[in-house]
């Protein structure tokens, strides 16, 4: 069967499904729908089946599936431009990709007759260029209409990935739980890299490089030993007075981020068998 997909904003994700989608066995039309004159520089267009167009060129046709890959606070605003071309064919899909905004703000489109859903990638695209190949493998969060699911479960099988299903009111709690993983990793970093410039007098750019070997060793820890085995350092050593030293020269702000970040490892060390009552003077000694 022949699949036919618009995808609505030419950005980090879109180009990557985008390329995903122009590759894969069964897609008949990957049509790029931007708002600049211009095409993107991308390896997708050089894809016989894919293609730029400058705003819309009507309604879709029957079984097309509009992915709205905008901004989520885009997304209501093209949603209303999708559903203002006009009733679209039978039996077209249209999907976003926010992992905050429930599927439910697609409600015009659901009125014009489309399926509606939305397709939350688990991954973090930063550069287009190589955003196919992280997608390849990565999960994928759906939730919405039945019909919708059967052409987000199709995506999904086009980067070999795997879908997870959750309900529009666990949204805020699922992407919460991205953010964590994601996004405050790479806050963490930039905490990190400024402490490492401060103590060893170098910039701020050596210390992300110093700190690189690091990071990459605690990801591949956690990837493979898991959460608790990854974990390494003064609290799963039940080292207090380490603990106490960096209490005391951490400045007010990152003191406390530390507290809750460290009360957090305590978790995992009393899970891996710390010593009852060093972990409960750790405990003291972060919460005093
Ligand atoms: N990047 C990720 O890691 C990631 C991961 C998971 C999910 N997502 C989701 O994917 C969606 C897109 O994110 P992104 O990272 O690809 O964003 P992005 O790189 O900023 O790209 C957004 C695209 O939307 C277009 N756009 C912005 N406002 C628009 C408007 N009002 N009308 C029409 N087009 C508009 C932009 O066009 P111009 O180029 O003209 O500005 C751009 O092409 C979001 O819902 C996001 O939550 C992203």
């Amino acid at each position: 069967m022949s699949r036919a997909y618009w995808i609505v904003g030419s950005g980090r994700m879109g180009l990557s499904l985008g390329s995903v989608l122009a590759t894969s066995e069964g897609t008949s039309e990957v049509l790029l729908v931007g708002r600049r004159e211009r095409a993107p520089e991308h390896s997708v267009l050089r894809q016989p089946v894919a293609r730029y167009t400058h705003g819309f060129p009507g309604p879709p046709a029957r079984g097309t599936r509009v992915l709205l890959a905008v901004p989520d606070g885009a997304i209501t605003e093209v949603a209303a431009g999708v559903a203002a071309l006009g009733a679209p064919g039978e039996r077209c899909v249209a999907l976003h990709l926010s992992g905050a905004q429930p599927a439910g703000i697609l409600a015009p489109l659901a009125e014009r007759g489309y399926a509606i859903g939305s397709l939350h990638p688990l991954q973090t695209v930063a550069d287009p260029q190589s955003g196919a190949e992280r997608l390849r493998d990565a999960f994928f969060t759906f939730e919405g209409d039945s019909e919708a699911r059967g052409a987000a479960a199709e995506i999904v099988e086009a980067a070999e990935g795997r879908l997870l299903e959750l309900h529009a009111a666990d949204k805020p709690r699922y992407h919460a739980a991205c953010v964590f993983a994601s996004n405050y990793v790479v806050a963490c970093a930039a905490v990190a890299t400024r402490l490492l410039a401060e103590a060893v007098s170098i910039s701020q750019e050596e210390a992300a490089r110093a700190l690189q070997p690091l990071w990459r060793g605690a990801v591949q820890n956690l990837d493979q030993l898991g959460i608790t085995r990854a974990l390494t350092g003064p609290v799963a050593r039940g080292d207090v007075e380490t603990l106490r030293g960096h209490l005391a020269v951490l400045d007010a702000d990152t003191r406390e981020l530390y507290r809750q970040l460290a009360l957090r490892a305590l978790d995992l060390s009393r899970q891996l068998g710390l010593d009852a009552a060093v972990a409960d003077a750790i405990e003291a000694e972060l919460r005093a």
